[in-house]
Parts: C-alpha cells; sequence; structure tokens
C-alpha cells in the first residue's frame, strides 16, 4: 500500500512512518518541514495523489478553544478536500478516548474534528485512543517554573505512541469502518504521578504539584472520563516498562 502521513514527524507521526515502512508500505510524510501546509492547503493534493490511505496525526499545542477549533477544523477540512478531489479511498483520524463531555479548550477541537470527518464523504475511521505516554514529557516541558512542575489533576490509561501507531497502521490497513475500537493503556495513572516516575528515572530534582485545572476543561481532565470503557482494546506497554525502554532522558 502508499501510506500518506499528514504529521509524519511529531511525536506519534514518526512512529507511524516507521511501523508502516517496517510493514513494507510506501509512505509519504506531509509535514511543513517537507513542504506541505495542510493549513494552508499548499501541495496537499500532490502529495496525497495515488495513496491508499491517509492518517492524520497533525498537532497543533493550544488551550484556546477558538484556536484549537479553527486549527483543528481548517485541516480536516484541507485534508478531506483534497481526498474528494484525488478519491483517496481512506482516511484515518487519529483522536482521544473519552473527551465527549469535555467539549471545551483543545477537545473541543478534536471533537469538531471528529464530526467533520464522521459527515466527509470520504470513506473513513476515527481511532481513538489514551493519552500517550509522551503526554508526561510534553506537560512537564509547557509548565515548569525553575524547580517547580505543576500538573493538572489528569486521570488517563496512557499508551505508548509507539503502540498508537502500529494500531493506525492496521486500521489503515482495514477497510473503513467509521470508527475503530477505542485503544487504551494497561494501567490507570495520574498524570503527576506519570511526572514525578519520569523525573525519579532521569535523575531530574524539580518537585511536582498536582493541582486541579480550573473550569469545565480542568473538571474533565480530573474526571476519570478520559480513561474510557469497555469495548476496547488494550495495548501492552505500562509506563513503567516505556521509561525502561522508549523514553530517552
Ligand atoms: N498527546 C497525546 O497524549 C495524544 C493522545 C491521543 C491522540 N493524540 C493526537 O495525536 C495527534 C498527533 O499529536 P502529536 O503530539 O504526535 O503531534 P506533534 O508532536 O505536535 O506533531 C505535529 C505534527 O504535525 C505537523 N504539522 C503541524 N502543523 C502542520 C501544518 N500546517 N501542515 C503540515 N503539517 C503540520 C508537524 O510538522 P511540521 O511542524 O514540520 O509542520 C508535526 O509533524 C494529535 O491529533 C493529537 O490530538 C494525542
Amino acid at each position: 500500500m502508499k501510506i500518506a502521513v499528514a504529521g509524519g514527524t511529531g511525536t506519534v507521526g514518526r512512529y507511524v512512518v516507521r511501523a508502516a515502512r517496517e510493514r513494507g508500505h510506501a509512505v509519504v510524510v506531509l509535514t511543513r518541514s517537507e513542504g506541505v501546509d495542510v493549513l494552508r492547503g499548499t501541495n496537499v493534493d500532490a502529495a496525497i495523489d495515488g495513496a491508499d490511505a491517509v492518517i492524520d496525526v497533525l498537532n497543533t499545542t493550544t488551550l484556546s478553544t477558538k484556536k484549537a477549533v479553527a486549527y483543528f477544523e481548517t485541516v480536516s477540512r484541507n485534508l478531506l478536500a483534497a481526498e474528494r478531489r484525488v478519491s483517496t479511498p481512506h482516511h484515518v483520524a487519529l483522536s482521544i478516548v473519552g473527551i465527549d463531555r469535555i467539549d471545551t479548550s483543545y477537545y473541543a477541537g478534536k471533537l469538531a474534528q471528529e464530526r467533520l470527518v464522521s459527515a466527509s464523504e470520504v470513506p473513513h475511521t476515527i481511532a481513538r485512543t489514551g493519552q500517550f505516554h509522551e503526554f508526561a514529557e510534553q506537560i512537564a516541558a509547557q509548565t515548569t517554573m525553575g524547580p517547580l512542575t505543576l500538573v493538572p489533576k489528569t486521570l488517563s490509561r496512557p499508551v505508548a505512541a509507539v503502540e498508537v501507531a502500529k494500531h493506525l497502521v492496521t486500521v489503515a490497513e482495514s477497510s473503513p469502518a467509521g470508527r475503530a475500537e477505542d485503544l487504551l493503556g494497561p494501567q490507570e495513572e495520574s498524570l503527576a504521578d506519570m511526572v514525578r516516575r519520569m523525573y525519579a528515572h532521569d535523575g531530574v530534582s524539580k518537585k511536582v504539584l498536582e493541582v486541579p485545572f480550573p473550569g469545565h476543561y480542568g473538571r474533565g481532565l480530573g474526571s476519570g472520563d478520559l480513561r474510557g470503557g469497555l469495548p476496547s482494546l488494550f495495548a501492552r506497554t505500562t509506563f513503567e516498562e516505556w521509561l525502561l525502554t522508549d523514553h530517552q532522558a
């Protein structure tokens, strides 16, 4: 198969590219660094022409509802319109388990993306997974001030991005299904505890404070909704195993 990966240099995208190549697929990467800007709609048709599947793992980092919705709606519209023009047989979108009742901030963007994909004539599958183990690194990078890291109270069943990537390639190899089964991690975790264990593993001596994040978004993070439910597929790698294998200090 030929698989196009939109966001193929990102946290999960680079593993999607690797997993697809390991399974013998030809891979095209759509990123700005490769000369394809999906937000502006630059060079998208040429990049995906002839692809049997497009996997969307694009991302923006924002907590603004307005910015998140504008970004995910625009990139999804541009990608789906290009796919209609070149008759792409399968659009695969990565989304997040348990966000339905947290329609605000970043998750509002993901729900807007899901609504556009669901309504599209392009054959598609939305694959939801738990937060990544890598989320501990991402959050620590954003919320550290000097010797202190403030972590929003968050409960989830995190999953290694490398396992998310393999799941997405399997979904792309399968027929469009509308929605794939959710993929969750093997254990329930608190995000603050993950950051503490990551610091202990990396020898970082910063204090981690768990804080209830304000507003509807904060209540959603701490509510336990992100842990998902059944039926779901369960990935194997625990956070502890991820620290020892994939995680680079
Ligand atoms: N983090 C989590 O715990 C988690 C859990 C479940 C699902 N997800 C979903 O996983 C997806 C990927 O997240 P991530 O953390 O792997 O992303 P990331 O590391 O932020 O990478 C984003 C990718 O998108 C590309 N990109 C951004 N804007 C672009 C544009 N205008 N045109 C073309 N390429 C663009 C970037 O490359 P350039 O900068 O070179 O353009 C990069 O390859 C997101 O949709 C997210 O919602 C995340």
